[in-house]
């Protein structure tokens, strides 16, 4: 009997070790991962146009959502929410590929945010913007 009750004593020991190594573990990576709360809710964001190199990206807070801008070899800029559309992770930016990957499960767009490879069921959202006197408002 008293055995019994120990062996039942060490195994809810050890699953609530685990369980609370397995929270240690996956929430740094979840808040990692995903995207940014609403904190900052800025309605616009205005980047200066040499923040956005030729090849480059700039990413930024939008409404609590993080967003890029970038710029195409040929010199095109576009505004894209960098939320994928699978899971809702913040996907990166390749400048040598000049692609977007999604850190999460492979997911790959185009500079147009044009779904290419993996699991998203859509293409990044555009975001409209305009270009003045050297700024970029975004928004
Ligand atoms: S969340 Fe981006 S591919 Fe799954």
């Amino acid at each position: 009997m008293q055995e019994t009750d120990r062996r039942k004593f060490l195994g809810f020991a050890i699953g609530g070790v685990l369980v609370a190594a397995a929270g240690a573990i996956t929430y740094p990576l979840y808040k990692y991962l995903a995207p940014r709360k609403r904190e900052d809710a800025r309605q616009k964001v205005v980047v200066a146009e040499t923040d956005v190199p030729v090849g480059g990206a700039k990413f930024f807070e939008l409404e609590g959502r993080t967003a890029v801008l970038v710029r195409k070899s040929g010199g095109a800029l576009i505004a894209l929410s960098a939320v994928c559309t699978h899971l809702g992770c913040v996907v990166q930016w390749q400048q040598d590929k000049e692609q977007f990957l999604c850190p999460c499960h492979g997911g790959q767009f185009t500079a147009d945010g044009t779904v290419i490879a993996g699991p998203p069921p859509r293409p990044l959202e555009i975001i409209p913007f305009t270009v003045s006197n050297g700024s970029i408002t975004v928004g």
